[in-house]
């Protein structure tokens, strides 16, 4: 499987993509359905903003659906919803998506949803989310999902951003022991955001009846009731297909736009590059529609391929067991799939001799990608040994909505290092630079960046806020995107990815910021000051753990003190902050200018040798925080 002719067959395309990356590009969008043909592959003529297939006209949906209906794929199975949640197994042809499909644009556009318009969707893993999602994209409208783990002020920021006109969203998500009410979370949270939208449309789940408000929310049945098949309507290859909100450095999330056309070429040549996926074959991304992997890979990237995409609302442990993701995947015929490592971490843990696995037949599955976070080499051989099959860790993000490097499953497969994301994806040239902002030589650590332009399929710009844009990705290597991520490109090529730059946590492949921790942390009336970190954790990768120093005079139990904070974090970012362990501190450790020193502890957390910065004010304060960390490190 790793011979060196599929080496040499990535080198060469690799290669190929080089001398002419637009010819590469055009070739790759011929096999889409246009309305009208691009004027330019690549308009370059603001840089650094570059734009993909200018005056090329398409309909993302149309591609996703309607194209296969008619080239004959109707009776084909699009979508297997598959919960161990709620008890259900459902399954949709593509015929029957596409109707699903147009008649909830037709409510939609009922609604006033139009061209350019947007829509917010708050929703579990269940069909009508990503019928939501392709509907916004048959009209023209700009979808953005919001993740159910995230509570009502992080719900309020985006609606205050995004400024919906419709919302759609569920009485409930279902958690392990936990109906999570979403209603009661969707009304404080356009209580709390100074924008509005017209209406609310509620999906009623068996588990739980939201009471819904007069005028302003419609159940989604009758919403649907009578409503037309709208129409896919033409957008521009530029216009904004969605915004999807992720962590910025600040508790105002930034909010990622993904256009039409270069999306949906930059997919649809990922799916057989990338995962060697084809039209008929099952493909899974046991991730979340609310995350960049659920959007490219449950979503769009199966559905422009042809592919059958598996929507699994369960775990990959406790539903009901280890053997979950096996059971789906021999079930569903599943060809290939893909996770977040910490939950092969989670199975590992809970079946390590794999007997679960060997219960199913597993003969579909050609191989196993990783991505969301830096996979461990014991996990990566783990699964190699049990699956007998390419367990590949492939390295992207929310920003680049597809690969940056990985294993090209398309071209065979080179050797695998385990521990490195592979070797950059043909469409982007990524470097390692230094300090000063120079190339470093090969094995040296540096910061990550992709030299401009980007290729198709990813951010063009954040949503409204092109200054942004360029402060956060552009200004400070010109003529590169920077990635914030710190790693190295070996002798042979492959890329290395150790760290995050800036204050991001990886917490079981969710991407949290601390600094927006820790303003829910300073808001405390107890609180003088604090740092959030990211504490090394065998299963999450990361746990975020908060350090404070109590204002003078406050003599509460510090216990009591510690779990109001963590109720805080619960409540205003929401559970999936995995936010438990607060500690009061005397000090924390601070330059003698007075920043505190968070660099450092980052790096004492990760578990790095850190040097006693010479400008620091007390070092028995920093001795003590790496005794603190260190005895919380699982
Ligand atoms: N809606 C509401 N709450 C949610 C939620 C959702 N969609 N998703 C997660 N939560 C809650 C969980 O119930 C949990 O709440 P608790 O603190 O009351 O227990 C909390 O958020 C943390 O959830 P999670 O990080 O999922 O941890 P876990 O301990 O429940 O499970 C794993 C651990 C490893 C099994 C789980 O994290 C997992 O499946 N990870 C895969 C991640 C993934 O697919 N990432 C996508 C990127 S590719
Ligand atoms: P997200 O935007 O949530 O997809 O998170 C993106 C970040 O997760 C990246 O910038 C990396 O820090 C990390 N990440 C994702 N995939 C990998 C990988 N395969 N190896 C190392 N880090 C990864």
């Amino acid at each position: 499987m790793t011979s060196g002719t599929a080496q040499s067959r990535y080198e060469q395309v690799y290669a190929d993509w080089a001398r002419d990356p637009e010819g590469w590009w055009a070739a790759r969008a011929e096999g889409l359905s246009w309305t009208r043909r691009w004027d330019r592959v690549l308009d370059a003529s603001r840089p650094p903003l570059y734009r993909w297939f200018p005056g090329g006209m398409l309909n993302t949906c149309y591609n996703a659906l309607d194209r296969h209906v008619a080239a004959g794929r109707g009776a084909q199975a699009a979508l297997v919803y598959d919960s161990p949640m709620a008890g259900r197994l459902e399954s949709l042809t593509y015929a029957e998506l596409t109707e699903r499909t147009a008649r909830f644009a037709g409510a939609l556009a009922r609604l006033g949803v139009g061209r350019g318009d947007r829509v917010i969707v708050y929703m579990p893993m269940v069909p009508e989310a990503v019928i939501a999602m392709l509907a916004c994209a048959r009209l023209g409208a700009i979808h953005s999902v919001v993740f159910g783990g995230f509570a009502a002020n992080e719900l309020a920021t985006r609606i205050a951003d995004a400024k919906p006109k419709v919302i759609v969203s569920a009485s409930c998500g279902l958690e392990p022991g936990r109906v999570v009410k979403y209603k009661p979370l969707l009304d404080a949270a356009i209580e709390l955001s100074p924008h509005k939208p017209a209406h609310c449309v509620i999906l009623q789940r068996p588990q739980e009846k939201a009471p819904l408000m007069a005028k302003r929310d419609f159940d989604w049945d009758e919403a649907v009731a009578g409503a037309p098949a709208a129409e896919c309507v033409p957008v521009a290859a530029t216009d904004p297909l969605y915004i999807l909100y992720t962590s910025g450095t600040t508790g105002k999330p930034k909010g990622v736009v993904r256009d039409n056309g270069g999306h949906a070429v930059a997919l649809a040549n990922s799916m057989e590059m990338v995962y060697g996926a084809r039209a008929g074959d099952a493909y899974w991304a046991a991730s979340d529609v609310g995350w960049v992997v659920g959007h490219s890979y449950i979503v769009y990237g199966p559905l422009l391929a042809g592919c059958t995409t598996i929507l699994y609302e369960g775990k990959p442990v406790g539903t009901p067991d280890a053997g979950a993701y096996w059971r789906v995947s021999a079930q569903h015929k599943v060809r290939v799939l893909f996770t977040a490592p910490t939950a092969i971490r989670a199975i590992k843990k809970e079946d390590p001799e794999g007997r679960l696995l060997r219960q199913h037949d597993l003969s579909r599955l050609d191989a196993l990608f990783l991505a969301g976070e830096r996979c461990d080499p014991d996990t990566v051989q783990w699964a190699e040994r049990l699956l007998a099959r390419p367990v590949i860790d492939h390295w992207w993000q929310t920003e680049t909505g597809w690969t940056i490097s990985g294993d090209f499953r398309g071209y065979g497969l080179f050797p695998v290092k385990a521990g490195s994301a592979g070797r950059p994806a043909p469409g982007y040239d990524v470097r390692v630079l230094g300090e000063d902002h120079r190339p470093v030589p090969p094995g040296q650590i540096g910061s990550i960046v992709v030299k401009l332009p980007l290729p198709p399929g990813t951010l063009p710009t954040l949503w409204q806020n092109e200054e942004g844009f360029r402060a956060a990705y552009l200004d400070e290597f010109p003529g590169h995107y920077k990635t914030a991520d710190a790693g190295m490109i070996d002798t042979d090529g492959y890329v290395w990815v150790m760290s995050r730059t800036d204050d991001i946590i990886n917490v079981a492949g969710h991407r949290l910021s601390t600094g927006a921790m820790e303003e829910v942390l300073a808001s405390h009336k107890d609180v003088a000051e604090c740092a959030v970190v990211g504490v090394k954790d065998s299963l999450k990768g990361q746990v975020p753990m908060g350090l404070v120093v109590l204002k003078s005079g406050v003599n509460r139990p510090e216990a009591e003190i510690a779990a109001e904070l963590v109720g805080m974090v619960r409540e205003k970012i929401g559970p999936v902050a995995a936010f438990k362990d607060a500690r009061v501190v005397q000090r924390l450790p601070k330059t003698r200018s007075g920043k505190i020193l968070r660099a450092t502890i980052r790096k004492i957390a990760d578990g790095e040798s850190y040097v006693m910065p010479p400008t620091i004010d007390d070092p028995v304060t920093l001795d003590e925080i790496a005794g603190l960390l260190k005895g919380a490190m699982r």
